[in-house]
């Protein structure tokens, strides 16, 4: 457990925007040093601009792409050198497309898990084994509520966070010998750019436009309904000091992961939460 916060080390990824920005706001709070990681170098640089100018050298910033295991290495690099270790890594970065399961495409596939799946691999990978040799940190995987049920025309993103959950929980098992933690942070609705994913998407990626209105309607729902990203980050900053693995940041979660329990008890097909 890593109860004293101030002083040490962060790194985030996904950190330009949304509930990843949030996590640095909050671990500078506590008196850490961030390093800021995203692919989208302009909002990367604009943050780290203006953090700095509030807390100085604390801030930092590497663009990296969370699907390049060799840009992650080196980025993990580049922060060892510079700061000597790294205390909490926040594998965050990740994408959002939505629509009907027969109306995604493979490329969608492909870099929905890459960014999602592979994207917390590769932080792992890349850091963990140094984390483990120095004998102190945490690590932060974001999944979601999507990672414990299911709803309709979230599957492709969902099946990709119940792949960051299966594997935080493997390796939550495997850490647990060592001084690592590990959380699991599964979200609900936070007022964010996820749905947003135009913003982002690869020239690769080809994408059926009926789904433009599920995800525009999505966005609204978020925009509507979504909690504001400091409570979820005030909720990572206690359970990586108290070695907490879940993070849910709303009241429903643990009754939609529960009612697939409940089906399974019963006998019953999928049915969710409505
Ligand atoms: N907002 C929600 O309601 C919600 C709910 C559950 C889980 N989540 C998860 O929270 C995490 C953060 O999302 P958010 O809601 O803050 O969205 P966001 O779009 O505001 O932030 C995501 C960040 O990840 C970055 N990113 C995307 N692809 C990347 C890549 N290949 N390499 C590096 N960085 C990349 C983006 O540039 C962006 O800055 C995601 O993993 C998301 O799935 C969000």
């Amino acid at each position: 457990m890593i109860r004293q916060l101030d002083g040490r080390v962060a790194v985030v990824t996904g950190a330009a925007s949304g509930i990843g920005l949030a996590l640095v706001e909050a671990f500078l709070v506590e008196g850490m040093s961030v390093v800021l990681s995203d692919v989208d170098g302009d909002a990367l640089g604009e943050e780290v601009d203006r953090l700095s100018t509030e807390v100085g050298d604390r801030v930092s910033g590497e663009a990296c792409d969370v699907t390049d295991p060799d840009a992650v290495s080196a980025m993990a690099d580049v922060v060892w050198d510079r700061h000597g270790g790294v205390h909490v890594l926040c594998n965050n970065a990740g994408v959002g497309p939505a629509g009907a399961m027969l109306d995604t495409t493979p490329s969608e596939w492909r870099w929905t898990f890459d960014v999602n799946v592979l994207g917390v691999a590769h932080g792992v990978l890349a850091f963990a084994p140094r984390m483990v040799a120095a004998g102190a940190g945490h690590i932060v995987n974001v999944a979601s509520q999507a990672g414990l049920m299911t709803n309709a025309f979230l599957g492709m993103y969902a099946a990709s966070k119940h792949a960051v959950v299966g594997l935080s929980e493997a390796l939550h098992r495997e850490l647990e010998p060592t001084p690592i933690g590990v959380s699991c942070l599964c979200p609900e609705l936070v007022s964010t750019a996820i749905f947003d994913v135009a913003r982002l998407r690869p020239d690769w990626v080809e994408v059926d436009e009926t789904n433009d209105a599920t995800q525009a309607s999505l966005a609204e729902i978020l925009a509507e309904r979504g909690i504001g990203t400091d409570v979820v980050a005030d909720r990572v900053v206690d359970a990586v000091r108290t070695g907490r693995f879940w993070v849910f940041t709303h009241d429903v979660t643990l009754p939609a992961a529960l009612r697939r329990f409940e089906d399974l008890q019963a006998g019953r097909n999928p049915t969710g939460l409505v």
